[in-house]
């Protein structure tokens, strides 16, 4: 689509600048979000709207709220919203984390939903949608708009915008039509998305959850063989696109050889040279099973003491919406837990779970997830989870073990993984026991075939099947015009 503008829209942003004692540091997300498209806006240039949340952002950007990323290197444009307390609150923390997000990862913390946080929702979907059109040169820009933040911006977009070419993905599950319909605002929500030309999620599954909630509770055609639906004269294409990460990630680049980063990494944490480490990283999140997974430490180590001593979890974990009370209460029942396994299988010297509550670069993660034995990802909900296909990215020794959710989208892919089903802490044990006897033979034969899989299916083809949907598109509206 040479010459074509491209817009992408989302909450997060791609760099945050924040204030040190000595000027502004600049800090990478931890988003799968972030870590997808940020390759694509490199490969593609224009612009991308997301909202600037860093302490230092402001003193960065230009008049237009703009600056030029990435900073060493740019390519494209950061356009930075600037959002109220009062916003953030209804909009991101209120409507979109505390409605959104559990209702539709369907995980047992009860969604809530609040007129006033509805509508500061809908004015910051306003506020965005005119920055895309204060963004757009050209009346049919092609917009990504990004994730379960901008429900209703497709058809904001579309009003002001009638001839974009609007492509929105929806990162998170999409739940089963009973689940969506306890919100109470589904029928705008379905509007909101249908002003998309297509509309995208990782599964097929996912795709069709969507179309049945749609059936539910909306008049419209819905043409199953097309996947698609119109309302109002206007079509919407409804199709699974499975994210990805970079091929070769950015965060291997002068990574040290497998064996360095095994004796480093174990140094740094004070572990034996002769455990084994099982790595898990994620935000602080109650979708990502972390109490499971330290359960099933806890039989593990009671139903095989011989590993009492030679075995470690390290479990990264980036503090997140910190502001609500859930995540807050995650944290501090991880850390209890946490101390009671180590007091009951551990010692003075010896501590089965080290839980390192903070921030990690991806430069970092990578040596972590190179220093180690197995990788477990215990999702009890996920859209896809990037993190599992990190790891396989960053085993370039063809060695390690990866352990994933029978509950992410990733392991629709990645079948050579060893599955499981995090509520069952006792199957889960029994995989930590296989995954520590897994002959190397078996290892580089599943990790082999693993990262034939991301590498061919990676970030750049995920983007590239939605531009050519988008362009097939544009050329039949050509025809009709
Ligand atoms: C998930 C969401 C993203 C979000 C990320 C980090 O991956 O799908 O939209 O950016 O979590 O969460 P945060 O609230 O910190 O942006």
């Amino acid at each position: 689509l040479p010459g074509t503008q491209v817009i992408a829209v989302s909450n997060r942003e791609p760099y945050i600048h924040n204030k040190t004692e000595d000027g502004a540091s600049l800090q990478i997300p931890a988003s799968g979000l972030v870590t997808a498209l940020e390759p694509v806006m490199r490969a593609c240039g224009g612009t991308w709207i997301a909202h600037g949340s860093g302490t230092a952002d402001r003193e960065t950007v230009d008049s237009d709220d703009r600056i030029p990323v990435p900073p060493d290197e740019p390519s494209y444009t950061l356009r930075r919203v600037w959002l109220t307390e009062e916003e953030q609150d209804g909009y991101y923390y209120g409507m979109a984390n505390e409605g959104l997000w559990p209702l539709c990862h369907i995980s047992f913390v009860r969604p809530s939903f609040r007129e006033s946080n509805w509508s500061i929702y809908q004015q910051v979907n306003e506020r965005f949608a005119d920055a895309v059109a204060a963004e757009a040169r050209a009346p049919d820009p092609i917009v990504l708009v990004q994730d379960y933040h901008f429900a209703t911006l497709p058809a904001m977009i579309r009003k002001r915008l009638p001839r974009a070419t609007i492509i929105t993905f929806w990162h998170i599950p999409w739940p089963n039509s009973e689940t969506f319909g306890i919100c109470p605002w589904r029928e705008e929500i379905i509007r909101g998305l249908l002003g998309s030309s297509i509309l995208g999620f990782h599964t097929r599954f996912h795709c069709n959850n969507f179309l049945e909630t749609v059936d539910r509770f909306i008049e419209s055609r819905i043409d199953r063989e097309n996947a698609s639906v119109t309302l109002e004269e206007h079509e919407s294409l409804i199709r699974p696109y499975p994210i990805s990460i970079d091929w070769p990630p950015a965060a291997m680049k002068g990574q040290k050889p497998v064996e360095d980063c095994r004796r480093i990494v174990r140094e740094r944490l004070g572990i034996g040279q002769n455990t084994r480490i099982a790595i898990g990283v994620e935000r602080f999140d109650y979708t990502k099973g972390v109490l499971d997974r330290m359960h099933a430490v806890d039989d593990f180590l009671t139903r095989h003491p011989e590993w009492i001593g030679r075995f470690v979890l390290v479990q990264v974990a980036a503090p997140t919406r910190t502001k609500l009370e859930s995540y807050r209460r995650l944290q501090e029942e991880a850390i209890e837990l946490a101390g009671l396994i180590n007091e009951k299988h551990g010692d003075g010297s010896y501590q089965p779970i080290m839980l390192i509550i903070r921030h990690h670069e991806p430069r970092e993660v990578f040596e972590l997830f190179r220093g180690a034995d197995i990788c477990v990802v215990s999702s009890l909900h996920d859209g896809m989870n990037l993190v599992a296909k990190e790891f396989v990215a960053a085993r370039d020794d063809d060695q390690g073990v990866l352990i994933l959710s029978q509950f992410a989208g990733a392991s629709r892919e990645l079948a050579a993984a060893l599955l499981i089903n995090p509520y069952d802490s006792y199957g889960t044990a029994e995989i930590f026991q296989q995954a520590l006897t897994m002959p190397e033979e078996q290892q580089r034969e599943r990790m082999q075939l693993m990262r034939a899989q991301v590498r061919e299916r990676n970030v750049y083809r995920w983007a590239a099947q939605m531009l050519v949907d988008a362009s097939r598109l544009r050329n039949h509206q050509r025809i009709l015009d």
